[in-house]
């Protein structure tokens, strides 16, 4: 049978066809608008109920369906069903972002990058929730509150402030490491192809025999990596300001598909409690020398959502989300996690924001959850809605239990910056700094002088004091060089001057 050409009927919602799409029913031709035109009434009242309140970070992003390829075996560290063999496939979905600014920001802000992944697993949806970065701002999650305040806008000039950021950092020199990432060219990427991902926290990985290892997760990038240097992002923000968009669906669009390699790095229980720091800090990186990268995998991004708000608006990842053979780890951030982010998203998409296509198992899930707003699907239908029933309810599954955690101490408010290696902010970026080619140490400095040169204000110079001395304790000569470029005078021994080189 041939297919109908004729186009669809405009209907209303509830299906009745639409006659005259162009002129509200009024009294006579001249006169006022009658309050019968449903047609002209539901138009309006949709309209005015079609924002939903945006992310309270990350509000700005771009996502994508593809295929997670598993390359090679790690099944001696988990028995997650998804790396079961080397070949298996699993479909997924991945959204990019930027953190602090609004909905309709610039793609190309001087920010981390949100790498939020969910894989769509027989076990369950399995989400990854990361950034750019291996590392983050700060080590516990009480503070995360007050630092996304200094990211967004001031109270009362309704604008960013680099005072209220500088303050923040200068105060809380944990941050130095992450602070150090995104003032170099990495905090500019050019859109979301040509940048690295990571899970940043640590996680779990638990085998067949109920063991488990500690691991981290990378996702390097095919494309290479390729930033913009402050300028080129400035100026793509007026010629463009949804670049980081533009980039990914045009790529997918001409059959581009951009992909990364999935790395995992381990750690065994006895390292971890013998290491010389807390593993579980965010703040740091495990060194790639003592704990090198393991391949596992290939994720490609293949299709463009046909919907936007359908698939990216709505999509919800939670670090909550882990499966079968991957757990979490005593990471504060992470623990902190764990209930944020389903919090937000009952707020923000509604409590069964679970039933939307894009964050639906589609495996199925099975409970005695019900009812509640927008309750898609058959509700479970007939079945009981009480557990333990003689009905043939769903029941638990045994298999799944993890093995034990040895715990210790006293239920106390332990200070995260007290205890070896704890206090040391500085090592970490320094070697950064020093491990960085000249020109991309000269990038650097020039975008924290440049970031540093908005701090106003009656607490001017203490903020940037304060912070000078951290760069100096990072680093002599990024020290130098940053004081230097704000024209601050700092008396230091001629064999410390920074070289000609790093001047700005
Ligand atoms: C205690 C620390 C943190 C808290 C309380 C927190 C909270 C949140 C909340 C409430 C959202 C919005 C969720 C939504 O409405 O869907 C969000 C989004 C996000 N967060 Fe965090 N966050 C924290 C730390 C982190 C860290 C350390 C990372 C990366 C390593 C991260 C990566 C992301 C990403 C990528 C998104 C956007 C996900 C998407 O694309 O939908 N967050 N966060």
């Amino acid at each position: 049978m041939e297919e109908s050409t004729q186009p669809k009927k405009l209907t209303t919602a509830s299906g009745r066809p639409i006659f005259d799409n162009q002129n509200t029913q009024s009294a006579g031709e001249r006169g006022p608008l009658l309050l019968q035109d449903y047609f002209f009434h539901e138009k309006s009242a949709h309209f005015n109920r079609e924002r939903i309140p945006e992310r309270v970070v990350h509000a700005k992003g771009s996502g994508a369906y593809g295929t997670f390829t598993v390359t090679h075996d790690i099944t001696h560290l988990t028995r997650a069903k998804l790396f079961a063999k080397v070949g298996n496939e699993c479909r997924m979905f991945a959204r990019f972002s930027t953190v602090g600014g609004e909905k309709g920001s610039a793609d190309t802000e001087r920010d981390p990058r949100g790498f939020a992944l969910k894989f769509y697993t027989e076990d369950g949806n399995w989400d990854l929730v990361g950034n750019n970065t291996p590392v983050f701002f700060i080590k516990d999650p009480i503070k995360f509150m007050d630092f996304i305040h200094t990211q967004k806008r001031e109270a009362r000039s309704n604008r960013k402030s680099p005072t209220m950021m500088w303050d923040y950092w200068s105060l809380n020199p944990e941050s130095l490491h992450q602070v150090t990432i995104l003032m170099s060219d990495r905090g500019t990427p050019y859109g979301y192809r040509h940048m690295h991902g990571y899970g940043s926290h640590t996680f779990s990985l638990i085998n067949a025999a109920n063991e488990r290892t500690w691991v981290k997760f990378h996702f390097r990038t095919q494309q290479g990596v390729k930033n913009f240097t402050d300028e080129d992002a400035k100026h793509m923000k007026a010629q463009d300001a949804d670049f980081a968009q533009h980039d990914l669906v045009d790529a997918i669009d001409k059959g581009d598909f951009p992909k990364w390699t999935m790395f995992i790095q381990t750690m065994t229980e006895e390292q971890a409690r013998d290491f010389r720091w807390n593993p579980f800090d965010l703040t740091k990186v495990w060194p790639q020398g003592e704990f090198p990268l393991q391949e596992v995998g290939t994720m490609e991004l293949n299709a463009v959502p046909e919907n936007y708000h359908a698939h990216v608006e709505q999509a919800a990842f939670a670090p909550a989300h882990v499966v079968d053979g991957v757990g979490y780890s005593p990471d504060k951030m992470l623990q902190g996690r764990i209930l944020s982010y389903p919090d937000a998203q009952r707020y923000r998409l509604g409590a069964n924001y679970e039933h939307l296509p894009v964050n639906a198992c589609p495996f199925g899930f099975s409970n005695y959850q019900r009812d509640g707003r927008m309750a898609l699907g058959d509700n479970g239908g007939p079945g009981p809605n009480y557990f333990p029933n003689s009905f043939d309810g769903p029941v638990e599954d045994k298999t799944q239990g993890e093995p034990h955690e040895a715990l210790d101490g006293f239920a106390d408010r332990y200070d995260r910056n007290e205890g070896p290696g704890n206090d040391d902010h500085y090592t970490q970026p320094g070697n950064l700094f020093r491990l960085m080619k000249p020109e991309a140490q000269r990038d650097l400095i020039h975008n924290i002088v440049g970031a540093m040169s908005g701090i106003e204000g009656p607490k001017k110079d203490l903020i940037t004091q304060r912070q000078l001395c951290h760069w100096f304790r990072a680093d002599i000569r990024l020290g130098m060089a940053v004081a230097k470029g704000l024209g601050v005078e700092v008396e230091m021994p001629a064999q410390h001057l920074p070289e000609p080189s790093l001047a700005v």
